[in-house]
């Protein structure tokens, strides 16, 4: 299958590039849009080395001679500014200037933390996403959202910065523990749950793992849209948040050990069959988004109550004073965003825990 090409809208526009056997042709789609330029990588202690090696060798068939590597230990607990302050004492020791880039190869949270770097040195230079997770290839490498974490929350520290090129591997797909692939097609049914019935149903009707390449394209075409149209998250762009009030709670509460995508399909459970039992959407959706998290092998609860869940959700950044946005599905394709008083956000939890 010839591979895809997702063009993103922002200023200035970038390409998305998902197939199979990429990281192996990364150093001529790389040239092609950047040309001469002195490359890092970013990566993690997992990545490096299962990728590391192939990226490099294709970076220097492509002419990039001397690229330097920083390897960081696997994991969320990396994501921080310890790390943040070492990837940008790497780059400065290595003499990157303006005009140069950084590759972030990895998951969402090489990902992010790359383009934060990316974002602060020299008050910003170039970055380039190469996903090697599906969270990462259908969400977080798209759309220049970018991050630490603080001992406060995940996220707090972070910048908008769109990268200069996304390239997906899809055979890296492959070699997800199941746990991994499961934590991206969360997101990828959440994207399912916004965009359309074509989409959703693809995840209902093909079994995981199938028809990687399209669904891929698929959700990036779908939030490429959503961002050209609010890149800063002023409006729109908050759906792409549906799961994450009360998934973010969970993360939060577990100290971390539930991962995202597993946090995000119990908040897109509980959220839509609270708002089933308030007469917000039919029951049959709050139904068919279990039953296909469920397929994914996802979860659709939690073991934390709804006082825990409300006091952790309201600690986070999406809170404006003492009002909340949450999100929740109407329809499939037609989510919607809705303010509510803070003191709404107990009973709004309890009812989706409820059931
Ligand atoms: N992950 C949600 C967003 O990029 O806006």
């Amino acid at each position: 299958m010839p591979k895809s090409v997702v063009r993103i809208n922002t200023v200035p526009s970038y390409e998305v590039h998902i197939g199979s056997g990429l990281i192996g042709d990364c150093g001529t789609i790389i040239r092609e849009r950047l040309g001469d330029v002195k490359l890092a990588v970013i990566t993690d202690s997992n990545v490096a080395e299962l990728y590391l090696e192939k990226a490099a060798a294709s970076l220097e068939k492509a002419g990039y001679r001397d690229v330097k590597s920083f390897v960081f230990e696997a994991g969320e607990l990396s994501k921080n500014i310890n790390t943040l302050s070492n990837i940008l004492e790497f780059l400065a020791e290595n003499q990157l200037t303006r005009k140069d880039c950084v590759i972030a190869l990895g998951g969402g949270v090489t990902g992010d933390m790359t383009g934060f770097a990316a974002a602060c040195y020299l008050r910003g230079i170039s970055y380039v996403q190469m996903p090697t997770t599906l969270l990462a290839a259908v969400d977080s490498s798209v759309g220049g959202k970018t991050a630490i974490d603080l001992a406060a929350g995940k996220n707090l520290a972070g910048a908008f910065i769109q990268p200069k090129l996304v390239i997906c591997d899809t055979n890296c797909l492959d070699t997800l523990p199941d746990e991994v692939f499961s934590d991206g097609a969360a997101e990828a049914i959440k994207t399912g749950v916004l965009a359309s019935e074509a989409l959703l149903a693809a995840f209902e009707e093909s079994e995981p793992g199938q028809n990687i390449q399209d669904i891929i394209t698929r959700c990036v075409e779908y939030k490429g849209g959503v961002v050209e149209r609010d890149e800063k998250e002023q409006g729109e762009r908050k759906l792409l948040n549906l799961g994450h009030t009360v998934g973010h709670a969970i993360e939060k509460l577990s100290g971390y050990t539930i991962t995202h995508g597993h946090a995000v399909a119990a908040g897109l459970a509980i959220i839509s069959r609270a708002a089933a039992k308030r007469g917000l959407c039919d029951i049959a959706l709050a139904k068919r988004i279990e039953a296909v998290l469920m397929k994914y092998s996802l979860p659709i609860s939690c073991i934390y109550d709804a006082k825990a869940l409300a006091e952790a959700a309201l600690r986070d950044k999406k809170r404006a004073g003492d009002q909340i946005t949450i999100i929740y599905p109407e329809k499939v394709g037609e989510c919607r965003l809705k303010n509510i008083h803070v003191d709404e956000l107990y009973g709004l939890i309890r009812d989706g825990l409820e059931g």
